[in-house]
């Protein structure tokens, strides 16, 4: 397995971690064990993390700050992502901010927060702005237009988006040349195949959220999918590995970045880079999908 695929014109190993299960419970506020979150940080960049996925408005100001004060200076390779377009109220909705001055000032908060010159790459990250408000009503064309400017500026190396339709991602592409797309994509959630068969067709890395199920009551578990359970138990790894190993198999663009608030899981997530699913793992996961 090619260990690396390119984020623009950066390198990122093919397992990563995101950001989001750090703060405390529905992504707001603290982590309930600050010294246990730090320490997740600290244990993935050992392990050879080199692609962090996070946001301002995870906590908000909570992910970027644990990164922060767990990690910098930052190793040279450490490729830092995060999104723009959301913020969250003090109940923790999560609210569309579509404008190009909020998208603008995004970026600008999570370079003060990370304590960084550039990013990695930022997301734009769609919401369909649908009662929200006339300012949310934003055609695409101009959010695209604010992120080129705020690469041509430096603040970031990469355009990415994300929660996009195959239009909008082709829009993305031929406007903005973006390096990555985050949509929701997992072996149980199989809806977003076209966006992601666009981004092979383009060399572009597809960076699934929600690879195990997110932790989100309501949404189906990669680790209770019975198909997995029974490779799991054939092949003595556990159903998350399963859940992940098929991900790094399906396609070559796709680069991971679970999701833990654990050093256990999150040891466990990176272990599947050596992970090999054979023909026969790999037909039984995906019969009768
Ligand atoms: N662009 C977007 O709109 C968007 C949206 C959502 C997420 N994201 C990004 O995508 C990343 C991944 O998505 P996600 O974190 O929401 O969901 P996820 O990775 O699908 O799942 C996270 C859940 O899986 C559990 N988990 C992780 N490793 C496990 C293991 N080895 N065994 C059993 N359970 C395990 C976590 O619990 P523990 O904490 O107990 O391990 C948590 O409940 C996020 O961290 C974020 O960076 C982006």
């Amino acid at each position: 397995m090619v260990a690396t695929f390119p984020l623009g014109d950066l390198s990122v190993h093919r397992v990563g971690y995101g950001a989001m299960q750090l703060p405390g419970p529905g992504v707001m506020g603290p982590p309930r064990d600050r010294d246990a979150a730090i320490a997740v940080l600290r244990r993935a960049v050992e392990l050879g993390v080199d692609h962090i996925d996070t946001a301002q408005f995870y906590g908000p100001d909570v992910s970027n700050e644990l990164i922060h004060a767990a990690l910098h200076p930052y190793p040279d390779d450490l490729v830092l992502v995060s999104k723009v377009g959301a913020f969250r109220d003090e109940a923790g909705a999560w609210l569309p901010g579509q404008r190009p001055d909020q998208l603008r000032s995004g970026v600008e908060d999570n370079l003060r927060s990370l304590g960084v010159e550039q990013l990695g790459a930022v997301n734009l990250r769609l919401h369909d702005g649908g009662g929200h408000g006339e300012d949310q009503q934003v055609a695409l064309e101009d959010q695209l237009a604010e992120m080129v400017a705020l690469r041509e500026e430096g603040k970031i190396a990469g355009v990415g988006i994300s929660t996009a339709t195959p239009a909008q991602v082709q829009q993305a592409i031929d406007q903005a040349g973006v390096v990555c797309v985050q949509n929701a994509f997992s072996l149980v959630d199989q809806s977003d195949a076209d966006v992601l068969d666009l981004c092979v067709e383009h060399g572009i890395a597809y960076v699934p959220y929600f690879p195990l199920g997110s932790a989100f009551p309501g949404t189906p578990k990669v680790v209770d999918d019975p198909a997995v359970q029974a490779v799991a138990a054939r092949t003595g790894a556990t159903p998350a590995q399963v859940g992940l190993a098929w991900l790094l198999a399906h396609r070559p663009n796709v680069l991971l970045i679970p999701g833990t608030s654990s050093t256990a899981h999150l040891e466990e997530n990176l272990a599947v880079a050596d992970l090999q699913l054979t023909e026969e793992d790999l037909a039984e996961l995906e019969r009768g999908r």
